[in-house]
């Protein structure tokens, strides 16, 4: 598929329209800035020593590496090679040694309105003990440990306490299903579950442990312990011998606890993503590459002054931007930073504003789908709080459209902060394309340009660099240090699905073209995956849900353009013989999506439909079907096998509205 069939003729409209608009940073910005234009320069005249430099100095290494990298075995990367430290020791217990015990590492704001601040010193003691309680459950080097828990500091205490014995944790986001949750138990062989009792959403309790309850049920599991968070309160029931209260194992441990070193490749986590196949790929990230590129975003792409930043990542733990953004990149350089466990209208649509106000937060990272929706509910509501404190605005997720890029800086930044859209992925782990604040101009819209020491282009189909104003594929062309290092548990799916496409460059996925000044616009996903609010989901995942269900006899899921999540799930169905549609058919799929993947999968509309478009070799030609649902005019259906399908789903739908 051409990356121009994913793009809306609209948007490759507005993206042109637009691209002249630029913003200089203040001089006052400028001059404070952390990174310089010269980094550019620097980087390309030696890359593998730029990055070793910037390794030695954001980072605390027990032994220092011997080489910055070793690619004699492509596509599996060794950063630093030979180099130990511990990156908990590296997010925690150098700050406290450092002076700076008593800064505020976590704010912690609770839907209901609970607060707790937890200091550098207070979140070191807090890791120590979990680490020690995890470690007397018999977890090490080598376990996997699944995490299950709201966003509350307790998940950033447990990703930090494996992290500090050297086991690789494997966060699930509290809104998947007990389905979700135990597939990816058993492809990650975790030993241990954290999770908790449940957590606040719009208002209410929303619990967590059944789902763990009834994952575990399931069969087949490796897990021996269940540890237990109290969080709302609410019943849960415990199985006795394998389910514990986290205070009860946890309080009673010594707030000491002494670290090891571990290999720079040792496993940092795994985090499950979607792919174009139904099953989901374990993204396998290792402790020093990861942890020096996500130090070194934080330092220049978002500027951070640790004494004196508020920075705030909307982001859950639950996906990659909570990982490397709340977790590793923030605490690795030892800032302050807010963390919210609920939904940005509860319990009114000006909550995250306040916290802002409350706060003084400095620096601010969000998604587009965010945005927008502030956008909708008007600008009275964030005028109604004082957002003075905010000097640098970031987005991420998706591409940013550029009147929502314009409204966050006029309405949110008041003309003043620079927005910077940050490009990245799952699997690259860090930052890898996006303006460096202080040092150059921003652009409505666009990421503008791979970070110094990274290296990307833009290809045809062929592998061949496009011309400006031409779309293509975005590709990297050298490895980074925070680069996924496999798939866990299936190396030959990494290669085919990665580096297979192109030879000797990494398929990132995405379409992407230059503008005139060599600045990179994104066009979305040219896979079979989706971006519904920023998150990724899997067309096919989609569909095997679908046809799991006993009155469905085949499904094709597309992502149509949605004005506020940038896309919307819509299905086509096609019912068993012998079963009628009824009232609620639709909505009995929609739910039956959300038991099988989580609420979030939930198709925005089910077509029922009598057949499919399908090529003679039985494909489905999704790009028809979202034509239809993007209500435009059906484009070339000649290669069906039966060219009237579209016609007859065409005058379907329209008969529905
Ligand atoms: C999309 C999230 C355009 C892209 C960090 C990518 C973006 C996928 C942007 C990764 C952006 C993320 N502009 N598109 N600034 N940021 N994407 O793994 O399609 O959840 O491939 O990582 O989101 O999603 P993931």
């Amino acid at each position: 598929m051409k990356p121009e069939d994913d793009m809306s003729d609209e948007t490759a409209m507005e993206s042109l329209h637009h691209e002249g608009r630029t913003f200089d940073p203040s001089p006052e910005f400028a001059a404070q800035a952390n990174a310089s234009a010269d980094l550019y320069a620097a980087a390309q005249a030696d890359r593998l020593g730029f990055w070793a430099k910037q390794a030695r100095e954001l980072i605390s290494w027990e032994t220092d590496f011997t080489d910055t990298l070793d690619w004699s075995d492509p596509p599996f990367a060794k950063w630093f090679v030979g180099g130990r430290l511990n990156v908990a020791y590296n997010c925690l217990d150098r700050h406290v040694e450092a002076g700076n015990g008593d800064r505020v590492a976590i704010h912690f704001e609770g839907e209901p309105g609970d607060t707790r601040s937890l200091t550098y010193a207070e979140l070191t003691a807090e890791v120590s003990r979990a680490a020690n309680a995890l470690a007397s459950l018999g977890v090490g080097q080598g376990d996997r440990v699944a995490i299950y828990l709201p966003m509350i500091p307790e998940a950033a205490i447990s990703m930090l306490a494996c992290a500090r014995l050297g086991a690789a944790h494997s966060v699930v986001f509290g809104g998947f299903s007990s389905d979700a949750l135990h597939s990816r138990i058993i492809d990650a062989e975790a030993r241990v579950v954290i999770t908790a009792d449940g957590g606040y959403r719009r208002g209410k309790p929303s619990s967590l442990k059944p789902a763990v309850d009834d994952a575990l049920a399931k069969g087949d599991t490796p897990v021996e312990k269940v540890l237990v968070v109290k969080r709302t309160g609410e019943d849960v029931d415990m199985v006795d011998g394998r389910d514990l209260w986290w205070d009860d194992v946890v309080a009673e441990q010594p707030a000491e606890h002494r670290w090891e070193s571990f290999d720079a490749e040792n496993p940092l986590f795994i985090l499950y993503t979607s792919g174009t196949t139904g099953k989901p790929k374990g993204i396998l990230h290792t402790s020093g590459g990861y942890l020096v590129q996500n130090a070194f975003a934080m330092q220049t792409v978002f500027d951070l002054k640790p004494e004196s930043d508020v920075f705030w990542c909307t982001a859950d733990v639950g996906w990659v931007t909570g990982h490397s953004y709340i977790v590793y990149g923030p605490m690795a350089m030892g800032a302050t930073q807010i963390m919210y466990e609920g939904t940005p209208d509860t319990p009114h649509r000006g909550r995250w504003w306040e916290i802002i106000a409350k706060h003084g937060v400095t620096t601010f990272y969000s998604s587009p789908t965010a945005l927008r929706t502030a956008m909708k509910w008007g600008d009275d509501i964030p005028a109604e709080h004082d957002l003075s404190s905010l000097r640098l605005l970031g987005s991420v997720g998706e591409p940013i459209n550029p009147e929502a890029w314009m409204w966050y800086r006029r309405v949110i930044g008041a003309d003043r902060c620079p927005v910077v859209d940050t490009w990245w992925q799952t699997e690259t782990g860090a930052h890898m394309i996006a303006p460096l604040p202080g040092a150059m101009a921003t652009k409505p819209g666009s990421s503008q340009r791979a970070l110094p020491g990274i290296v990307v282009d833009v290809v045809d189909d062929s592998g061949k660099p496009v011309d400006r104003n031409t779309a293509g594929y975005l590709v990297i062309t050298e490895p980074w240090p925070a680069m996924l290092r496999g798939i866990y548990g299936d190396p030959q799916r990494f290669k085919d699905t990665y580096w297979s496409r192109f030879e000797n460059m990494y398929f990132a996925g995405d379409g992407a073209r230059y503008d005139e000044d060599g600045d990179i616009w994104f066009l979305g996903r040219v896979d079979d995956v989706m971006n519904v609010s920023g998150h990724r989901l899997s067309t096919t995942e989609i569909e095997s849900a679908l046809v799991s269900h006993e009155a469905v006899a085949e499904a094709a899921v597309v992502g149509a353009e949605d004005e506020t999540s940038g896309q919307a799930v819509v299905a086509f169905v096609i019912l068993r013989g012998g079963i009628e549609e009824t009232e609620g058919t639709v909505e009995e799929l929609r739910a039956h999506v959300g038991r099988e993947i989580g609420p979030i999968a939930k198709p925005k509309r089910i077509h029922i439909v009598a057949d499919l478009p399908k090529t003679r070799s039985g494909k489905i030609m999704r790009r028809l079907l979202k034509d239809v649902a993007e209500h435009r005019k059906v484009g070339d259906a000649t290669t069906l096998a039966d060219a009237s399908v579209m016609d007859v789903i065409s005058a379907s739908v329209a008969a529905e509205k």
